[in-house]
């Protein structure tokens, strides 16, 4: 195991492969957090992920007055609040989590309370006017105490209405806010997205007990009004994250005599374009979809056989079905011969970090031929990744583990600072590189 907060040094490898098992997904594991406290009893949650970011929203939850306990086994309890929670004295941190955050907000803008959230300087540096607006639209007072609507967020919450609104970006983190306010209002919310996000609200919700209607880009839910749902305690089984997952693949996507195997991993259509994309690239994709008809959630195994890959463009509506795998469509492009484009990826610059500068940055500084645009990037591989002493993860987890696997495939070993922010989303990582036969040190 790599310790926290180190620098990595990691060496190329001619062959990795094997079988992983998924730890839970990250974006699940916040919503069911924040379900099984609102909802009345105890719930237990399977495969909770427990990594830096959704135990922020775990603990927030507790000092709102939800009480949770892991088992030896990592199994986790919540005895939720039936919807009645506790005003908390000071602010609550979400550490550097924008679904933490953003999902958070939504709830306690529902509730008749003062509230105040904050997070560390990336999340602090991230935009919020875009979930301050259709708050305020439903009747809560939202405050943004940094500079240029950035976080600490203070809310006033409570006497919501329900709100006809088009959301102008692609976010499931925004969907998801006005979804969790409409909990705690009156009236209807009707919710327009301008292309498809992930819906891990809408089915959680619904296998909670609310009804909710879903038609192409259309959301509609009936507030409960100011008392609130009176949601179902259940056992949740969380499947595996997807997004993590996609690191063993890409290990194995560029290797020709590689095969990697992801087991229980989350299988929804909104979350795997990558899947499609290393298709296009040349690799070689089995899934075994093991979800029964009463999943909540799709779930499977994924079986990628290595190849020489080849170019590809991503763009339009396959963006925010892989949103969280552009660093590594990145990396992936740099191992492939001839040019491959991101394109309609601007949000990426308001993520952990600015994901298109700082992954352009590094690629550079490896000797990979890449040229930054406003929306995204191009890549012109196959590259020969010079040994480097110094690439930097800008904090940003995604971009240390994208790194990290572009680092296998180099000529001599790549030194990465600042990794400790792996913690956030995919403790086990290092564990499971090393697993599939990487030299990490
Ligand atoms: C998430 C939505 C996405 C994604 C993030 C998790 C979620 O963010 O990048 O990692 O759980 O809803 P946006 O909604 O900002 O696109």
């Amino acid at each position: 195991m790599v310790p926290k907060s180190q620098s990595v040094l990691i060496h190329p490898a001619k062959r990795l492969g094997g079988v992983l098992t998924m730890p839970g997904d990250k974006s699940i594991s916040h919503r069911v957090a924040i379900l099984a406290a609102t909802a009345k009893g105890s719930s237990t949650v399977l495969n909770y992920l427990q990594s830096e970011d959704c135990l922020n929203t775990l603990h927030a939850m507790e000092r709102l007055g939800a009480r949770s306990f892991f088992s030896e086994e990592g199994e986790l309890t919540i005895q939720g609040t039936g919807g009645k929670f506790l005003e908390p004295v000071d602010a609550l941190d979400l550490g550097n989590s924008g679904t933490g955050m953003r999902l958070l907000a939504g709830l306690l803008a529902g509730l008749r309370m003062k509230a105040e959230l904050t997070g560390d300087q990336s999340l602090c540096s991230r935009p919020m006017n875009r979930i301050k607006e259709p708050l305020e639209k439903m009747g809560a007072t939202i405050e943004l105490l940094g500079d240029n609507g950035r976080p600490p967020i203070r809310i006033q919450g409570g006497g919501l209405k329900g709100i006809d609104y088009a959301i102008p970006v692609a976010s499931a983190q925004v969907k998801s806010c006005i979804l969790l306010a409409t909990l705690f209002a009156g009236g209807t919310t009707t919710i327009t997205e301008v292309l498809p996000t992930r819906d891990h609200t809408e089915r959680c919700l619904r296998a909670a007990g609310v009804p909710l209607k879903s038609e192409g880009l259309r959301i509609q839910m009936a507030g409960c009004g100011p008392k609130g749902p009176r949601l179902k305690a259940r056992t949740w089984a969380v499947p595996g994250d997807f997004s993590s997952a996609a690191y063993a693949l890409a290990a194995a996507a560029a290797r020709p005599d590689s095969t990697v195997t992801v087991k229980n991993v989350g299988l929804n259509p909104r979350r795997t374009a990558l899947l499609q994309v290393l298709e296009r690239m040349n690799a070689r994709i089995q899934v075994n979809d093991r979800s029964g008809p009463d999943d909540a959630e799709p779930f499977g195994d994924v079986t990628i056989s290595g190849s020489r890959l080849t170019a590809t463009e991503v763009g339009g509506a396959e963006i925010p079905a892989m949103i969280d795998e552009l660093p590594l469509v990145a990396i992936l492009g740099a191992l492939a011969e001839g040019e491959t484009v991101i394109r309609d990826a601007r949000e990426l610059r308001v993520k952990e970090s600015d994901r298109i500068a700082c992954m352009a940055a590094n690629l550079k500084l490896l000797g990979v031929d890449v040229e930054e645009r406003e929306d995204g990037m191009a890549i012109r591989g196959p590259a020969r990744l010079e040994p480097v002493a110094g690439i930097r993860s800008y904090s940003d987890h995604r971009i240390a583990m994208s790194l990290a696997v572009l680092g296998t495939y180099g000529v001599g070993p790549v030194c990465i600072h600042n990794v400790a922010c792996v913690q956030t989303s995919y403790p086990a990582f290092w564990d499971h590189l090393i697993a599939l036969g990487a030299h990490v040190e």
